[in-house]
């Protein structure tokens, strides 16, 4: 498996990766009933091109020798700059979101992000936001997401981040992000996420219970 950086030339394989896999089956995604797998979700895309703009995103690639799934983009991790005010901009900005299953989403992340401000908190002016990763189901189980988060890393040092971010929405990315350092820092149960009626408003199944938002500070030499 080769990793890369994700290059404009690539924007295109990387959505159409998405549509075939995290856009239909990751947990909250999938609750929400967002797209049929291979279907594409305007909204979503934006998200994810937006993001692939700030160039620290990274794509696993099938380059060995003599597999019949050559060159196929086995997984991504998809990473943005979050500086302070953007999220509450992005809530706002969801309000005239016309597809309402993405807004149902998004809001859980945004509000949950928001209970906490994480730049006075870490006394920080940028976050290496960790917002989507995705392996290929042909590529499962196989260290790829692992190792995506470990390299991901990489990128946030080589471009001097002092704190990295996650919502994770399910055990397993949960999992591997602990597996990497992260910590767990706060927590929403899906099934406590209700609405005026007491409805649960993303009935996500079993065994994926709580969104955690985690986060793992890098040190370097220099710092006092
Ligand atoms: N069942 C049991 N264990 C699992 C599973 C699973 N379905 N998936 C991962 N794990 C465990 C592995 O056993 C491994 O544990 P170990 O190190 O103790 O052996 C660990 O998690 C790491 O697994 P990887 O092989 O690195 O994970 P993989 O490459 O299979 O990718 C991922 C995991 C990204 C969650 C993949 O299943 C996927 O793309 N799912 C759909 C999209 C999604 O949910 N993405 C995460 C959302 S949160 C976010 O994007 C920030």
């Amino acid at each position: 498996m080769e990793y890369k950086l994700i290059n404009p030339d690539n924007y295109e394989r990387v959505i159409d990766h998405l549509r075939r896999n995290f856009f239909a089956d990751e947990p909250l995604n999938r609750a929400a009933g967002l797209c049929q797998q291979g279907g594409g979700n305007k909204e979503l895309e934006h998200h994810s091109l937006a993001t692939l703009h700030d160039q620290l995103s990274l794509m696993a690639v099938d380059e060995r020798d003599g597999s019949e799934t050559y060159g196929q983009i086995a997984g991504v991790i998809l990473n943005g700059v979050l500086h302070p005010g953007d999220t509450e901009q992005a809530l706002d900005k969801l309000q005239y979101s016309s597809d309402i299953n993405y807004k149902k989403i998004f809001e859980l992340l945004y509000r949950h992000s928001l209970q906490v401000d994480l730049f006075a908190r870490y006394d920080v002016d940028r976050i290496f936001d960790v917002r989507i990763l995705s392996v290929d189901s042909r590529y499962r189980g196989q260290g790829i997401a692992k190792e995506l988060v470990k390299r991901a890393e990489l990128v946030a040092r080589q471009s001097g981040y002092h704190l990295l971010k996650a919502d994770a929405t399910g055990i397993f990315s949960q999992k591997i992000l602990r597996s990497q350092g992260f910590e767990p820092f706060s927590e929403q149960l899906y099934a406590k996420y209700t609405n005026e009626e007491g409805l649960i408003i993303l009935p996500v199944e079993a065994p994926h219970i709580k969104l955690q938002l985690l986060t793992k500070q890098l040190k370097y030499d220099n710092d006092k």
